[in-house]
């Protein structure tokens, strides 16, 4: 037997199991787009990696340790530094606005995609090589009402694919106007304690203070004692928290202040949340985050236009609702259609007809016995089998309830009556 290839490592098979939790939380985040409505956008897989470098900042661990490069089979050592695989998608949807002149359109703009992210780090629990997010993005609103909004909309995603226990946990990490005087403050503090720093920190303590309080290794009470940012917001960024706050407690959001929380990505200014299931908060495993990035389109050369958006890991959505065992309904309406001879002319075109009707059909191909037939039409999760035989010729097929064992004859017409009437039925 020759030698089997295996999948890269930090990446997944969909495999036929795991289809109805993936449809169920795709058709929550197309639905809730539709109802919030937000507008499909797509961007290329891959983009320049001065992109990435520039929006979500040099130091920033997607662009610092896990940029995916790619380049064609021909491609030059030049082309390779060019191109990299997207880690996440709100500096592609940025440069489209900018590209596309979407500021002249009647804003706010409000727009959403789901696909796959690349980021080239070790795979470990719940952290993948190739990964799924929906993403949502307002750009050309200040706040503070739709940074409420966008977190009741993730909030109420989690709930509505049967995800119990999430939380949102928010700080605000100021803007242009505070950010600065904050940094120094950090600076400050963990000057006198460098020698407690991890290598990571002191680097990050140079180019971005504020992610030295992400850095897990750290010991607690060393981020505890750091200054907090909500301590040194100005007074716009201080009211504007206020509002998201009281909006939240309107909108019946459980949300808890968290003034450690800082965002992996440099572009983030102002709001800044991520979704956790209460009691694991420690784990590195946030089902979704986000913030408020008002810097950004400027920063990739457009004019100052604030925004505001999430992403949420569709694959660690997924595992959540295996680990808490959501129950995914079995559609029992497919129709599985069998016979007694070599009469597949027949089943095929019976099949074609319940098809018209728009149901779901699976014709057995074999010739062996009918009683072997309904038999694997039960093990394939067929709730129906629809019998082609002799009573064909007067336009009737044999109807059979693969649960309750009922069979009766039906005019080929009606089945896709009876089948939708029944399949609410176990
Ligand atoms: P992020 O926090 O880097 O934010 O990623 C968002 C979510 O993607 C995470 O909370 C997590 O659920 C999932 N995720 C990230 N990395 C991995 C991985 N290696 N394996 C599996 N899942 C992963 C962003 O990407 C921002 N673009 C969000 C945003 C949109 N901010 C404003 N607009």
């Amino acid at each position: 037997m020759a030698k089997t290839i295996s999948a890269p490592r930090g990446t997944r098979d969909l495999l036929p199991e795991e289809a109805a939790a993936w449809n169920r939380v795709e058709a929550v985040a197309r639905d809730l787009s539709r109802r919030y409505a937000f507008e499909r956008i797509e961007t290329p897989l891959f983009e320049r990696v001065e992109l990435f470098a520039r929006g979500l900042g040099e130091s920033s661990a997607a662009v610092e340790k896990e940029m995916f490069r790619v380049s064609g089979a021909t491609g030059s050592d030049e082309e390779r530094a060019e191109w990299a695989l997207r880690p996440e998608p709100t500096a592609g949807i940025v440069r489209a606005f900018i590209e596309h002149g979407m500021h002249v359109r009647p804003g706010p703009l409000r727009l959403s995609l789901i696909g796959p992210m690349f980021r080239y780090d070790r795979p470990q629990a719940g952290r993948f090589r190739q990964f799924s997010q929906w993403d949502v993005e307002v750009v050309g609103d200040p706040g503070p009402a739709v940074d409420a909004e966008v977190i009741e909309l993730a909030h109420r995603f989690y709930t509505e694919v049967g995800l119990t226990d999430v939380v949102v946990h928010l700080n605000s990490i100021g803007d242009a106007v505070c950010r600065p005087a904050y940094r120094q403050a950090l600076v400050d503090y963990f000057s006198v304690h460098i020698e407690r720093l991890t290598d990571d920190s002191r680097r990050r303590l140079q180019v971005n203070p504020l992610r030295v309080l992400d850095d897990k290794m750290l010991a607690a009470d060393l981020t505890e004692g750091a200054p907090k940012s909500a301590d040194h917001l100005c007074d716009e960024c201080r009211a504007h928290f206020r509002q998201v706050l009281d909006l939240l407690d309107t909108l019946g959001v459980r949300h808890i202040v968290d003034h450690r929380l800082v965002r992996g990505l440099d572009y983030y200014t102002r709001t800044a949340f991520e979704f956790v299931i209460a009691g694991r908060e420690g784990q590195q495993q946030a089902l979704g985050g986000g913030g408020r990035y008002d810097g950004l389109v400027e920063l990739l050369g457009g004019r100052a236009t604030p925004g505001i958006g999430f992403g949420i890991g569709l694959d660690r959505v997924v595992i959540a609702m295996q680990e808490q065992g959501v129950s995914l309904p079995q559609a029992s309406d497919l129709v599985a259609v069998v016979g007694f001879a070599d009469d597949h002319a027949d089943r095929l075109r019976v099949a074609g007809q319940l098809r018209d009707a728009g149901i779901a059909v699976r014709p057995d191909g074999s010739s062996r016995k009918l009683g072997k037939q309904l038999e694997a039409a039960a093990k394939v999760g067929a709730g129906w089998a629809v019998i082609v035989g002799e009573e064909l010729r007067t336009g009737l097929v044999g109807l059979k309830n693969l649960h309750s064992g009922e069979q009766d004859s039906v005019a080929v017409e009606d089945v896709a009556a009876r089948v939708s009437e029944g399949s609410a039925l176990p």
